[in-house]
């Protein structure tokens, strides 16, 4: 059974604040722990106003690693990519951030390209900070031809190339996304969400659990620690 924790606010910028101290919290903890700190952050808009919240936090980011939780396979100049929010976000406070890769414009070798990348980062995540898509997608896992790879790949792959089936009409790209396992071994998993439909679908999936036709409750079925959810009106 998947243990939620579930924190209500009434609007996006009294989530920000909370988020973004929580947030805070996790990385500081992981400085005094470890003298370093390994985030992973989502892409799409909730997370824009804690990205701009969290990087007003007194830190010592240089100490702080930024890799997004999954990216479209688009030029880093297009404001589509996840890491070029993530960059312009947090590079001024002195984070290091890394993209999960967006240089290969085959998603059978995106994976590949990220592993590559990502092996030089001290895994397991202090953070695994999820956004869910109305599809119930979480990350770049989605319904579609790659969706038990990016769930079952063992551990140490820490990244997959995705096709999603269909593409979201919104950014309509391939993919590249941590896998369950990457996201499950993070020391803090945490998940934004806003209005009521993606808080039902929500609360559905983790109610579902391993049954559960979507990816987010797929990916949550085999958590082991309580997941942090953050869900604003
Ligand atoms: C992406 C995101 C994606 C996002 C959800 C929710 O690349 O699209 O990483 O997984 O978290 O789609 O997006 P919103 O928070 O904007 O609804």
């Amino acid at each position: 059974m998947i243990e939620a924790e579930w924190w209500d606010y009434d609007d996006a910028d009294e989530m920000a604040e909370a988020v973004a101290g929580d947030i805070g919290f996790i990385i500081e903890s992981a400085l005094d722990a470890r003298g370093e700190a390994l985030i992973a952050v989502p892409g799409g808009k909730t997370p824009l106003p804690i990205y701009e919240k969290l990087a007003q936090a007194r830190l010592n980011w240089k100490k702080v690693t930024i890799i997004p939780t999954d990216d479209r396979l688009v030029p880093l100049s297009d404001e589509k990519s996840n890491v070029r929010a993530i960059a312009q976000a947090f590079l001024p406070t002195g984070a290091r951030v890394f993209p999960i890769t967006s240089d290969i414009s085959d998603y059978k070798l995106a994976g590949n390209s990220a592993n590559a990348k990502l092996a030089d980062l001290k895994f397991p995540l202090d953070l695994a900070w999820l956004g869910v898509g109305s599809d119930g997608h979480t990350a770049s896992i989605f319904p579609g031809p790659d969706l038990d790879e990016a769930l079952n790949s063992p551990k140490g792959r820490h990244a997959v190339g995705v096709m999603p089936d269909p593409l979201p009409p919104e950014a309509p790209f391939a993919r590249v996304t941590l896998t369950r396992s990457a996201i499950l071994s993070a020391r803090t998993v945490l998940i934004t969400v806003t209005g009521e439909e993606k808080k039902a679908l929500l609360e559905q999936a983790i109610e579902d659990g391993q049954s559960s036709k979507l990816p987010i409750g797929r990916v949550l079925a085999e958590a082991e620690q309580p997941i942090d959810i953050h869900w604003a009106a």
